[in-house]
């Protein structure tokens, strides 16, 4: 790498040129982009757990429909990111041996079991919530195939926010009293791990300066959490729900403050000492042993084709 390569490429990034995957690129913004993109890719596989144990049990017809095809949603967002980070030149197998083995990390939000049925309003409405303004920034991110990767999950995922929503307001609003008091406990367990999953304050954050620098992030953690909890602390509250920090208090900006966050917590969690790390990557590595036949097949067909091919 010389440096008339890397003033070259920060020009480009500096002009809004998106980078593209035959590009010239310095070797440490490859390998962030191969960590972040396998990272997420990761967090909507394993983000199927946690709502998937519930299709069996949804309410009526019309909920499990909507499950069913938001499970389904966050399959197709794992394949296109998996897709996305075999551009840089790693390897679907290298990634997935890495979440299998442990050594991957993915979001610390799918660490937290989904106990009630309002678990699965929740988390469309915080998560999926938290995840939409990250991934608005990430949209115009530098790397092409990330950024447009993303214009179409945000899509997908505003319709998983707003069915999260929807039926939490339902349920907080005109629900019986077993189904707000439901809906409060969801939020109660759900908030703060939403509020972290965010990633760490910037003061604790190595990544972030390098990410902005390349224009891979738009936005530091914190002002990305502010974003979200300007949103969603108001239409919770409007829901006749009560937030789970006694500081939350809104500032002469309009911003809403929070009170401390856990982060103790957040890093044991990212560590795998959360309370569900061990069995999602069993579950994983249960459903990679049984799928070995269906890859056996896909591989012994293409060896069939290319036999075929060169006759
Ligand atoms: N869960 C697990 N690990 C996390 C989380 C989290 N919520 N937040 C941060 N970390 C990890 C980082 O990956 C990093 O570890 P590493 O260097 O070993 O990879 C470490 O904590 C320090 O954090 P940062 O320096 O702040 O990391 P970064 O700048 O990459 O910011 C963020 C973290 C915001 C999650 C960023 O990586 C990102 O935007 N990723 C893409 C989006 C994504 O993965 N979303 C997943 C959830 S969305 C969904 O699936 C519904």
């Amino acid at each position: 790498e010389t440096p008339e390569q890397l003033a070259a490429f920060e020009a480009r990034i500096a002009a809004g040129e998106k980078i593209e995957s035959g590009d010239w690129m310095p070797e440490a913004y490859r390998k962030q982009l191969i960590r972040m993109i396998s990272q997420h890719a990761h967090s909507e596989v394993v983000g199927m757990l946690p709502e998937g144990a519930w299709i069996t049990r949804a309410p009526n017809l019309h909920r499990k429909m909507i499950l069913i095809a938001k499970v389904q949603d966050e399959a197709g967002h794992g394949q296109y990111l998996y897709h996305a980070a075999e551009t840089l030149g790693t390897t679907r197998e290298e990634m997935l041996d890495a979440l299998l083995t442990g050594k991957a990390k993915y979001s610390s939000i799918f660490n937290y079991p989904t106990l009630t049925w309002a678990d699965i309003g929740m988390i469309g409405w915080l998560v999926d919530g938290a995840a939409i303004k990250n991934q608005t920034m990430l949209a115009g991110c530098s790397y092409g195939p990330y950024s447009r990767a993303m214009v179409r999950i945000c899509s997908e995922e505003t319709f998983h926010h707003k069915q999260g929503k929807e039926m939490v307001v339902a349920y907080a609003r005109e629900g019986t009293p077993e189904q707000k008091k439901m809906a409060q406990d969801a939020l109660n367990r759900w908030w703060w791990p939403a509020v972290q999953m965010l990633g760490p304050s910037d003061k604790d954050s190595p990544n972030t300066p390098q990410l902005m620098r390349w224009g891979i992030k738009l936005k530091t953690n914190d002002e990305v959490r502010q974003e979200f909890i300007n949103e969603h602390a108001p239409e919770l509250l409007e829901a006749g729900l009560t937030i789970p920090d006694p500081d939350l208090h809104q500032d002469e900006q309009g911003n809403w403050i929070h009170g401390p966050i856990n982060w103790e917590e957040f890093f044991e969690v990212i560590k795998g000492g959360g309370q569900m790390n061990r069995a999602r990557l069993e579950s994983r590595n249960r459903s990679h042993d049984e799928g070995a036949w269906v890859r056996e097949a896909l591989n012994a067909y293409e060896a069939r084709r290319h036999a075929q091919a060169a006759d």
